[in-house]
């Protein structure tokens, strides 16, 4: 689905645009994850895993997600530059039709001005009009503090939690951590 714009002013008082992605936007979602990979050990994808999709990928990607009436793309825009994106895909089968499951990122330099929790705010709005969706999932490697603390912040609670579920690149392990919101 393609979700309705919406302008906000973040906590350092700059204009954030919330919208959904065009195809003309790929390259830089591409260039934003990287980005976001290279600064964030407790992601699942490195920058090498990103780098190495196809060229297309991301063409493909915002394709699917605007076309799918349960999933969406998010992306925050600050001074014509995508900051942050989030990625939310519906269920697929009858009996997981009701949930869906979230990614997000926001980009190295505008961390902490409240587009991470904006996005979310937007989210559960705009996930709030899907018919019959009533939960929201995510997973978190333990310890992704800033991230737990959001999903924590805007109304998820943990539920799980997985020992060892990732291998980060220096070698050490992370557990992962799954948390679930109501609409
Ligand atoms: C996690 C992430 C998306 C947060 O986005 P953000 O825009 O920086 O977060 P916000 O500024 O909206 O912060 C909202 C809340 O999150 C928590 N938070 C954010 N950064 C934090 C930090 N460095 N330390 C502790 N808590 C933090 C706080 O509860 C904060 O509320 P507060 O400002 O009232 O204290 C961002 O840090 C990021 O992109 N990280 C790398 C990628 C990643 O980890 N993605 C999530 C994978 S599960």
């Amino acid at each position: 689905m393609k979700i309705a714009t919406e302008v906000f002013t973040t906590k350092k008082n700059q204009t954030v645009t919330l919208r959904a992605p065009v195809l003309a936007d790929a390259g830089a979602l591409r260039q934003l994850m990287v980005g976001i990979a290279e600064t964030a050990p407790y992601i699942a994808s490195t920058a090498e895993d990103i780098r190495a999709r196809a060229v297309d990928a991301e063409e493909k990607w915002v394709e699917k997600y605007n076309s799918d009436a349960r999933s969406m793309i998010i992306v925050a825009e600050v001074d014509g530059q995508i900051v942050g994106n989030l990625e939310f895909s519906g269920g697929t089968r009858s009996k997981t039709l009701h949930l869906g499951h979230l990614g997000m990122g926001v980009s190295p330099g505008m961390r902490g001005h409240g587009i991470g929790e904006l996005l979310l705010k937007k989210l559960f709005a705009e996930a709030s009009r899907i018919e019959g969706l009533t939960q929201i999932e995510l997973s978190v490697m333990h310890p992704n503090v800033p991230a737990h603390n959001l999903y924590k912040k805007v109304g998820f609670q943990d539920c799980g939690r997985k020992p060892n579920a990732f291998r980060l690149e220096d070698g050490t392990w992370a557990d992962e951590v799954a948390m679930f919101a109501t609409l």
